[in-house]
């Protein structure tokens, strides 16, 4: 799916004060790209991938998908978009700790009504367990589990409904760098294969870099791009 962006805001009202995370953002991103979201601290990133994961609204400005206005949608039409087309991975994982590895990945399955059958569930999910190679690990829990394998299975949670688009915010940010870079060639494998769009934020300049399109986010604004052919 190409995403796009149009003069872009984002207004937050602080009592009688306005913070203006997204000045104007102007941006298109490539079916199938692998998206690199850069910049300090307070520079808009999280503001901008909520927006484009239809979690929160714009307050002025315009997104396409497709070429569809979605702007202006119902919450409820969100709602269905976000569920049929976008997964979500967090920077500090976000598992249910009360759910076993398996049961984590199923969830978005069950409660999205799309995962079919019992055995269409436990075969799409067995499968991303044996992609992310945690298949070992279906029946522990996940504070048995380190942080890089954590966010292993996030990610097989973000993929288990088969999204067109994954946003993923600092992901691997509490991982070490072995860790970091375990998750980062699982996001670029699954990229290649299944031309899921990723767009990641990171702090970290070896992440970015293997992005084939990074964007520099400063003060709200887009301060430059870099793409790869
Ligand atoms: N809910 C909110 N209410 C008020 N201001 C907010 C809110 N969320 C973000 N902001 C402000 O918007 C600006 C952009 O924040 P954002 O979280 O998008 O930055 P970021 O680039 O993701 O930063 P970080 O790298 O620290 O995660 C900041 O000035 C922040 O203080
Ligand atoms: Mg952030």
């Amino acid at each position: 799916m190409v995403i796009k962006l149009t003069n872009l805001w984002k207004t937050y009202p602080i009592g009688r004060l306005e913070v203006h995370a997204l000045k104007g953002v102007d941006l298109e991103i490539a079916e199938g790209g692998f998206v690199s979201v850069a910049g300090p601290s307070g520079s808009g990133k999280t503001t901008m991938m909520n927006i484009i994961g239809l979690i929160d609204n714009a307050s002025r400005g315009s997104i396409f998908i497709d070429g569809r206005n979605v702007t202006g949608q119902k919450r409820r039409e969100l709602a269905r978009m976000r569920r049929e087309f976008i997964g979500f991975v967090f920077q500090s994982f976000n598992l249910l700790p009360v759910l076993s590895v398996f049961e984590n990945v199923e969830l978005p399955l069950i409660i999205g009504k799309k995962g079919g059958s019992k055995a269409e569930r436990r075969d799409r999910v067995e499968y991303l367990l044996e992609e992310v190679g945690l298949a070992d690990r279906r029946k522990h829990t996940p504070m048995e589990l380190s942080g890089g394998q954590q966010q292993r299975v996030a990610i097989a949670r973000a993929l288990v409904t088969r999204p067109r688009i994954v946003i993923a915010d600092e992901p691997t940010a509490n991982l070490d760098s072995d860790n970091g870079e375990k998750v980062l060639s699982l996001m670029k494998k699954i990229n290649d294969e299944e031309k899921t769009t990723f767009i990641f934020s990171t702090h970290d300049p070896a992440i970015w870099q293997t992005a084939d399109h990074i964007v520099f986010l400063h003060d709200g604004l887009i301060q430059s791009e870099q793409k790869r052919p």
